[in-house]
């Protein structure tokens, strides 16, 4: 096992405008069929004032903490997986942390859409180390801002949103079988395993690189009259190319952490893809031979909401069918970069406070 660790509280933050398909046809020349035959999007949230990344992530972390029954001082470390920052300087962290008055150490971390997967790995990193004793790991963004609200090819793509989770160390039960960083046991809900990661695989294709970017806006090409004139705050995207590496980039990152964890598809009680495009998502199912009855959905409803994909889809499932402590729980993600990380983990929610 990588880290014990288990779930004290989930939180979620959704804007309050839902946008749906027919609506943006009425500006953009698009059609629901389109956008639902393409992506299986039906209508997503998108953030008015005052509710970009940095107060969507402050509404999801409280509503965590109400969950897990804890004080914001309680928590050691905020990890902020964004693409879409509140401000260039400082990290949304730091504004979700002065905001809640924490004296926690904060950073972001940005793997796109891949974001929350990799902050799962570094949270329970950190928690393994014994670096901080709790984490508030939040996957939050807010694309429509860096959209071209007239480009139909990127607009109807993605939503706005935040999900956070507390993950506290997890010492119930026996000891990994294997113990340190050697592969887990396969057998999975025996009742006294740990909860936490029991297997990673974190890449980036370097070949891709160039398919998903907002060119201008750092400090390579920092914002100026003519970067706004010309577009180049948006999102570019090529959007076929990073269909068919996404669906091949994934599948075969699957494959790498189930192999690494002894396990096959047949194990995963739960698998929650990033929720970029229903058609990506069935490609890969198909392609790792996991049922659709254990994958969870909610491009429908949100759309691309980037980093807070992840987490809004768990907190959904968990709402409705609370998970059982030892279930298998395998989550992907892909992003600009192209950046792919998967996660296979052993579900346990904390004693403390009840997942939600
Ligand atoms: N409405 C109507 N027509 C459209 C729209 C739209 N909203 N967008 C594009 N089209 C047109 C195109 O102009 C094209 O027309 P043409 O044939 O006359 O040139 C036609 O539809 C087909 O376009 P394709 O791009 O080939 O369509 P495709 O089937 O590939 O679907 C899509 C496009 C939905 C973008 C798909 O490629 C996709 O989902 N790719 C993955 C994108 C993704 O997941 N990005 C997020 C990564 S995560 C991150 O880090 C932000």
């Amino acid at each position: 096992m990588l880290a014990r660790f288990a779930i004290a509280g989930w939180g979620t933050a959704l804007p309050e405008r839902r946008v749906t398909n027919q609506e943006m046809a009425s500006y953009l020349d698009t059609s629901d069929e389109w956008i639902a035959a393409r992506t299986g999007i039906r209508e997503r949230r998108v953030a008015g004032e005052g509710e970009s990344t940095g107060p969507l992530s402050v509404i999801a972390a409280r509503r965590a903490l109400d969950a897990a029954a804890m004080d914001a001082s309680e928590v050691d470390t905020v990890v902020v997986a964004t693409t879409t920052s509140e401000q260039p300087i400082p990290s949304t962290a730091a504004w979700v942390a002065a905001a809640l008055g924490m004296t926690a150490g904060a950073f972001d971390l940005n793997a796109a859409c891949a974001g929350f997967v990799y902050g799962l790995v570094v949270a329970g990193g950190l928690l393994e180390a014994g670096v901080a004793g709790s984490v508030l790991l939040i996957g939050a963004d807010t694309m429509s801002r860096f959209v071209d609200p007239a480009d139909r090819a990127t607009a109807v793509l993605f939503g706005d949103g935040a999900g956070a989770a507390i993950l506290v160390p997890d010492s119930s039960g026996t000891p990994a079988t294997r113990g340190g960083w050697g592969p887990p046991s396969p057998h999975a809900g025996s009742g006294g395993e740990p909860g936490g990661l029991l297997a990673c695989d974190l890449v980036s294709d370097p070949d891709a690189f160039d398919l998903l970017v907002v060119p201008a806006g750092g400090a390579g090409r920092p914002a100026s009259a003519e970067t706004v004139r010309t577009g180049q705050h948006y999102l570019a995207m090529d959007g076929r190319e990073v269909f068919r590496r996404a669906v091949r980039g994934v599948t075969e990152s699957i494959a790498r952490t189930l192999d690494q964890a002894g396990c096959g598809p047949e194990d995963v009680d739960l698998f929650v893809p990033h929720q970029a495009n229903a058609r990506i998502i069935e490609a890969v199912l198909e392609r790792i031979g996991l049922p659709a009855d254990r994958t969870v959905q909610t491009v429908d409803r949100h759309g691309n909401t980037s980093a807070a994909s992840v987490p809004l889809a768990v907190a959904e499932v968990a709402r409705t069918q609370p998970l059982r402590d030892g279930s298998l729980v395998l989550t992907s993600g892909f992003g600009a970069g192209l950046t792919i990380g998967t996660g296979l983990l052993r579900w346990r929610a904390s004693r403390r406070g009840p997942a939600q």
